[in-house]
């Protein structure tokens, strides 16, 4: 049998239904900030990765998908969606109609790490990004919006931390002075360490080997070197997060895998998570945009990770699959026609109804609709027929209700209304969790 390869998955029935949730969560509360969606390709020219994400990046140098397709082109699956975003922004004068733009995206991003629980080489991202706004005021919302969107769905654990990376103005005098550190401390790196001390010395300050911690123990911070626009920025970004009573933590060593950001950087972090504690990330560049051949443009973003989103969803808002509101148990030819139309009539409606194909007996069917977990079943053989009525049976209380054979759909209809055509949407949320407190429903 061929299997998955390495860092793959599937999302399964089940877990499909939640990922559609979070979907429409997000993308509905973004929404409501200004944001529009817009897809882009999962391809895309490598040099846009290399020369945004950063030639000594890890993304670049160790984990993209690249390859020369037929026609020789250098090709690379998008290991992240800002690059493709902004070349969108840029590529279609976006900012000539209006600089402003507010833009999200949602879909399938390709690394070529060591899979682990969290981390995988096709992962899903929920990516968020605004054009044309400099003012710290927008740092501060969309840490807000995301942040309501993690309260909305649950997920209270979390903490947002925050750093600055200063600007092309403040930057290179930190760099000189982390490198000078640095090369005292050579022996005590890694060997990745060692390697980026030189090219990418600020990458070696979020290095996890604990002898390097311990070697950058009194490092400068870059909060130190700040210019003062980049000081005045930042602290109007912890200002206004503290007047909205968004919690967050200064971390004075983030500085994130991608080599784009200025000013505010930060990842949303939570403790149920394991190793893979951030479940989002984002921050500045404002240089980026003119770097990539557009206008002088300041823009700032950032990325859920769905797939560990999910995960910390899951653990609380349990089982999301839909169940049959009615499965129609129908007996003999006659009645099964009968019982075809009602289906598909049910079903136009918004009403989840089925039905057995294969001319089972009265009592597989009923086996197959509890396997289903439908919530009512109607009965309909030659004796309802005779009788003109239906039979629907309540599988919870298992009481059971004759209704007439003409107003039957009808019937369904404005009894089931209402509970399934919220199916994702807040209702989703109550229906789960009523679930949960009452097993057998
Ligand atoms: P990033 O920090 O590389 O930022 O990724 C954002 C989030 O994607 C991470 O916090 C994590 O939750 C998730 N993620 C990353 N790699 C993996 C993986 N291998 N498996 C599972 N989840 C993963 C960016 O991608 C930036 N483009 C964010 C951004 C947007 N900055 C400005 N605008």
């Amino acid at each position: 049998m061929i299997q998955l390869i390495r860092g793959v998955k599937d999302i399964l029935p089940g877990d499909a239904e939640l990922w559609q949730y979070l979907e429409h969560q997000a993308s509905s509360l973004f929404e409501d900030f200004g944001f529009k969606n817009i897809r882009i390709p999962i391809m895309e020219r490598t040099e846009l990765f290399s020369r945004s994400i950063g030639e000594q990046t890890d993304i670049v140098e160790k984990e993209m998908y690249t390859f020369a397709d037929r026609g020789g082109d250098m090709i690379t699956l998008r290991p992240e969606a800002t690059a493709s975003i902004v070349r969108s922004y840029i590529q279609h004068r976006m900012y000539a109609v209006e600089p402003v733009q507010k833009l999200y995206t949602v879909g399938p991003m390709f690394r070529r790490e060591r899979p682990q629980k969290g981390r995988y080489r096709q992962f899903y991202q929920i990516d968020a990004e605004v054009f044309g706004v400099a003012s710290p005021l927008m740092d501060s919302q969309i840490i807000f919006m995301l942040m309501t969107l993690f309260s909305r769905l649950k997920v209270t654990d979390c903490i947002a931390r925050l750093n600055s990376l200063g600007c092309p103005e403040c930057r290179p005098a930190f760099k000189s002075a982390l490198s000078a550190f640095l090369a005292a401390r050579q022996a005590s790196l890694c060997e990745d360490c060692q390697r980026r001390s030189d090219k990418n010395p600020l990458r070696v300050l979020d290095c996890k080997v604990p002898a390097c911690r311990q070697a950058m123990d009194g490092a400068p911070s870059i909060a130190d070197s700040l210019c003062p626009e980049c000081r005045r920025h930042f602290d109007a970004v912890m200002q206004h997060l503290t007047l909205m009573g968004i919690p967050f933590e200064i971390d004075k060593n983030l500085v994130r895998g991608l080599d784009y950001y200025t000013r505010t950087a930060f990842e949303i972090q939570t403790t149920l998570l394991g190793a893979q504690s951030a479940v989002a990330g984002g921050g500045r560049y404002d240089g980026l945009v003119k770097m990539l051949g557009g206008p002088d443009t300041p823009a700032i973003g950032f990325a859920i990770g769905m797939d560990r989103l999910a995960e910390i969803v899951a653990l609380h808002l349990g089982d999301f699959s839909r169940r049959p509101q009615l499965f129609i148990a129908a007996l003999g030819s006659a009645c099964q026609t009968l019982a075809f139309e009602w289906v598909n009539r049910l079903n136009t409606e918004g009403i989840y109804a089925e039905m057995d194909m294969a001319d089972r007996g009265l009592k597989s069917q009923m086996k197959q609709a509890d396997r289903q977990g439908a919530a009512h079943v109607a009965i309909i053989g030659d004796s309802e027929m005779a009788a003109g009525q239906v039979l629907i049976r309540d599988m919870a209380t298992r009481e059971q209700t004759a209704v007439p054979l003409e107003t039957f759909t009808e019937y369904i209809v404005t009894r089931f209304d209402g509970l399934v055509k919220s199916r994702i949407s807040d209702d989703f949320v109550k229906c789960s969790q009523a679930r949960r407190a009452n097993p057998e429903e």
